[in-house]
């Protein structure tokens, strides 16, 4: 037991919850979601992707916590426990090395997102014209050592807060930031939804656009769900372990998956009012919240403080996000390794930092990064982790990990089902799509 204390512990349930939910919002939410949504036309996409998250994400999502929480160790210390000298230890395998691939590239689009952050502090939006909004971006992008210097921004900020530790860092930067960032959320709602283009926006949101529904909008659900709630790489195997058996873990799953989703789509309510406000393109693709957004801020009215609170919104769902991805690697390296906290984050973060200046460089290798990640790594880690509970661990064993009175044996029964079911035939059939076979 004296290791399991030295590793760290979450101090109350609602700042795990905090801490969860800040890993699960991040750029996904506000950047991903709202512009695929644009894509796939409103209503019948949200739908959609609310069944995703119900049928696959919550489900996924607490099949990971329960192993973090039953195991107390980090992804690949978790599954040498429960299955110990067996392949399945690779699984943990993967997601560290997800932890290093995903945290290289997101850093940089955080990096983006400080750099955005600045332009607003210094007034940068008002008074341009479309043209030169979106010039900035290009600027950016054209520098390549400006992008370097912000990537290395946000890992400094990154491993400032995972150095500190489980409560005293992590814990306590959510508790900051994420109250913090449901207020801005609210406040700019309120703000957006008095625009001109509001009821524009609403139409577009609400109003279902079924023949844009099919197999490619439901994968794209689905990689978009696995990937909003951070599933696939062990996360939340990592924060479900520093967890005692106290916290409820249903109701913790439901809370974080259901409030993810929630963010997006008000998210989803802020951006588009203010795109149809200002005649821009609701499919812009990546760019919108880069090239376009800032296009609304330069016009409306109270813009310097509206450009200042989405870019601080957007700079703590993305820092919460990087926090956990960083958390994963250097977990693993405390517990395995048995390397001190300090030294893994420092080590791990400016290997991560090196290791994301190629997509700081280049837009491509971002993209290519990004697609080796959600197309690939974390569909094949949230099969493996489905296939594994679903299959692997007996329904013994399951029933064990839960805390008597947590989940009752109605609701034990649908999730056992789900996951060995339903999950790993949705990701099988993300990878036959990927594949080009349908
Ligand atoms: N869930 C985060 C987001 O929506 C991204 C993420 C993926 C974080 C995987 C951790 C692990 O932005």
């Amino acid at each position: 037991m004296q290791r399991t204390s030295a590793r760290g512990n979450w101090s109350s349930a609602i700042g795990f919850i905090l801490a969860a939910l800040g890993s699960a919002v991040g750029l996904g939410n506000v950047w991903r979601f709202p512009y695929i949504t644009g894509q796939y036309g409103g209503a019948a996409f949200i739908l959609l992707y609310i069944g995703c998250v119900l049928a696959v994400g919550i489900p996924i999502l607490l099949a990971e916590l329960l192993i973090g929480r039953r195991t107390q160790r980090n992804p690949v210390g978790a599954f040498r426990i429960l299955r110990p000298r067996s392949p399945w230890v690779v699984t943990g395998w993967l997601g560290v090395v997800s932890g290093f691939v995903i945290l290289s590239y997101y850093a940089v689009v955080g990096g983006w997102v400080l750099h955005y952050l600045y332009l607003s502090l210094i007034n940068s939006f008002s008074g341009k014209s479309p043209e030169q909004i979106t010039a900035l971006f290009a600027n950016l992008n054209g520098q390549p050592w400006l992008q370097v210097f912000w990537l290395l921004m946000m890992m400094l900020l990154t491993i400032l807060v995972v150095s500190r530790g489980v409560s005293r860092g992590i814990e306590a930067g959510n508790k900051i930031m994420m109250p913090l960032l449901f207020l801005l959320l609210l406040g700019l709602l309120v703000y957006a939804l008095q625009t001109d283009g509001a009821s524009a926006g609403l139409e577009f949101l609400l109003r279902p656009q079924w023949h844009k529904i099919g197999p490619a909008a439901v994968l794209e659900a689905l990689g978009q769900a696995l990937f909003s709630l951070s599933l696939g790489m062990g996360t939340m195997v990592t924060y479900g372990s520093y967890l005692s058996r106290q916290t409820h873990l249903v109701r913790s799953a439901f809370f974080v998956g259901l409030g993810d989703t929630l963010v997006a789509i008000l998210a989803g309510f802020v951006l588009f009012p203010l795109v149809f406000s200002f005649g821009l393109e609701p499919s812009a693709g990546p760019g919108l919240i880069f090239r376009t957004l800032p296009i609304a801020f330069a016009q409306l009215p109270g813009s310097y403080l509206v450009a200042l609170a989405f870019f601080v919104l957007l700079s703590f769902a993305a820092l919460t996000s990087a926090i956990s991805l960083l958390e994963v690697v250097c977990a693993y390296f405390v517990d395995e390794q048995g390397w001190a906290r300090k030294n893994a984050s420092w080590i791990l973060g400016t290997m991560i930092f090196v290791l994301g200046i190629p997509s700081a460089l280049g837009e491509q290798f971002l993209g290519f990064m990004d697609g080796l990640a959600t197309n690939y790594l974390l569909p094949l880690g949230a099969l493996l982790i489905a296939v594994f509970t679903g299959w692997v661990l007996t329904r013994d064993e399951l029933r064990n990990a839960f805390s008597a009175g947590e989940i009752s044996p109605f609701r034990f029964m649908g999730w056992w089902l789900l996951i060995r079911f339903i999950s790993p035939v949705a990701v099988i059939l993300i990878f036959l799509h990927q594949l080009g076979l349908f």
